[in-house]
């Protein structure tokens, strides 16, 4: 046996479809990820529209990232996409993304947008390394700070 504290494996991170009961646990993660963050009722109106699908990143009974994105002929978009503090640079960010891009191919989507603000650069440097290009810029768009908003876009094969 070793000596030392022993830590318990933490169990592994899984996706699942969104549902009602995860909302709590995601306005929470929402609230401390945004500065300008979605209302409940937002999801609430969103969810069940056939365009729109929201997943959910798991850690045991524990909900700890999510995105919603929205498929629409040949576009997809991302709307939202966060991972809980406590959780980040454990590659599940990564993992929501890659599940993503899977999720909008199988979608028949053939391409995929989203909006980030320049000063984000952890979301920016997962973008670029996942082939997403700046394709425009929305002046003043966040209303918070009048920052603008970069406007990403991912070809799929
Ligand atoms: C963006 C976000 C979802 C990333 O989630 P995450 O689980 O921490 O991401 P990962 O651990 O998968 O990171 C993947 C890569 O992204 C980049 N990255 C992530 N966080 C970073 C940071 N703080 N600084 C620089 N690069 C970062 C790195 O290249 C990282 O790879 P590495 O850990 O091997 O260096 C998370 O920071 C978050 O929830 N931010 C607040 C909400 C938000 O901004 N959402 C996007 C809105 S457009």
């Amino acid at each position: 046996m070793t000596a030392g504290v022993s830590r318990e494996e933490e169990p592994a991170v899984r996706i699942d479809p969104f549902d009602p009961s995860d909302l709590d646990e995601l306005m929470e993660i929402e609230n401390r990820s945004f500065t300008l963050p979605w209302s409940r009722e937002s999801y609430e109106e969103l969810w069940p529209l056939d365009s729109i699908r929201i997943w959910v990143a798991r850690s045991g009974d524990e909900l700890v990232g999510y995105y919603l994105l929205q498929s629409v002929g040949e576009e997809s978009e991302l709307h939202t996409f966060a991972v809980k503090p406590e959780f980040r640079r454990r590659g599940i960010g990564r993992m929501l993304l890659d599940h993503m891009i899977e999720q909008a191919k199988g979608r028949g989507t053939t391409r995929v947008f989203l909006q980030v603000r320049p000063s984000n650069t952890p979301a920016r440097t997962l973008y670029g390394s996942l082939g997403f290009s700046a394709v425009g810029v929305r002046r003043r768009y966040y209303r918070d700070n009048d920052e603008d908003a970069l406007v990403l876009r991912l070809e799929l094969q």
